[in-house]
C-alpha cells in the first residue's frame, strides 16, 4: 500500500525516491537540502548533517556542558549529569529532530527543531565561529522543515550573533518575552 518511498543517506528523513540526489561521496542518494549544504556553490569544504546517534552522546554532553554554549540555552542553566542527558536522548518525542553536524569529516555542531517547532542550533568548536557554517546549518534546516513546520525560535535579547544569523536566515521578529524574543520563520520573499 502507498507510494514507494527512500530514505536521505544524511539525514534519513523519508522522500519519494524521484526526489533524491546522488552526491559524490555518499554512499546512497540523499535529500535536495542534504545535497545543497554538502555541495555548495563556492569551494568550502563539505558539510553534513546527521541525525544524533547514541554514539554521539559523550561529545555533545562535553559541548552542552560549555557555559560559552549554554549560556544560551533557555532551558539549561548549569551543567548537565550523563544520566540526565541520556534520559533526555532516550524520551524526544517522535517529531523532535536533533542533527549532528560534520565540517570536513568531523563532529563540529548541532542544528535541532523540537517538538514545538523551536530551532536551536550551536558550533560547539570555537574557533569555526565566523565561517558562515551556521548560516549554511539553519538555511539547510528552514529548506528541509518549512513546508511542513512553523519554525520558531527563543533568542536571548543579549545574544545579538545569533539574532543576525536568524534574521539573515528568513526569521523575522515577533514577540518578546521578558529577556527572550521569539521568531518567526518567515522567508526570504519580502
Ligand atoms: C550563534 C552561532 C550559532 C553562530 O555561529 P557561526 O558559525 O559563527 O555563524 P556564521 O559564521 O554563519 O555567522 C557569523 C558571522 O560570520 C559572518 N560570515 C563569515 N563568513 C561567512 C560566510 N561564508 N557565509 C555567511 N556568513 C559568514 C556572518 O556574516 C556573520 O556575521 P555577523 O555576526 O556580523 O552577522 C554561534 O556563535 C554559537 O554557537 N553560539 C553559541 C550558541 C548560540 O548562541 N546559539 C543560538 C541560540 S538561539
Amino acid at each position: 500500500m502507498g507510494r514507494m518511498s527512500s530514505s536521505c543517506a544524511f539525514c534519513s528523513g523519508t522522500f519519494s525516491p524521484d526526489e533524491l540526489l546522488s552526491l559524490d561521496g555518499a554512499s546512497s542518494p540523499v535529500c535536495p537540502a542534504c545535497y545543497e549544504l554538502a555541495e555548495p556553490s563556492t569551494d568550502a569544504a563539505s558539510l553534513t548533517v546527521g541525525p544524533i546517534q547514541r554514539a554521539d552522546l559523550e561529545l555533545v554532553l562535553a559541548w552542552r556542558n560549555n557555559p560559552v554554549i549554554y549560556e544560551h540555552f533557555a532551558e539549561q542553566d548549569g551543567p548537565i549529569q550523563w544520566a540526565d542527558h541520556v534520559d533526555w536522548f532516550e524520551s524526544r518525542p517522535p517529531t523532535r529532530r536533533d542533527y549532528v553536524a560534520s565540517y570536513d569529516g568531523r563532529r563540529i555542531g548541532v542544528v535541532a527543531v523540537d517538538a514545538s517547532d523551536f530551532v536551536s542550533i550551536y558550533i560547539a568548536e570555537l574557533t569555526l565561529w565566523g565561517e558562515g557554517l551556521a548560516t549554511r546549518l539553519l538555511d539547510w534546516l528552514t529548506t528541509r522543515f518549512h513546508s511542513m513546520r512553523d519554525l520558531q525560535a527563543e533568542i536571548h535579547a543579549n545574544n545579538e550573533r545569533s539574532q543576525r544569523l536568524f534574521e539573515r536566515c528568513g526569521f523575522e521578529r515577533t514577540n518578546r518575552e521578558d529577556d527572550w524574543y521569539v521568531y518567526a520563520y518567515v522567508g526570504d520573499s519580502q
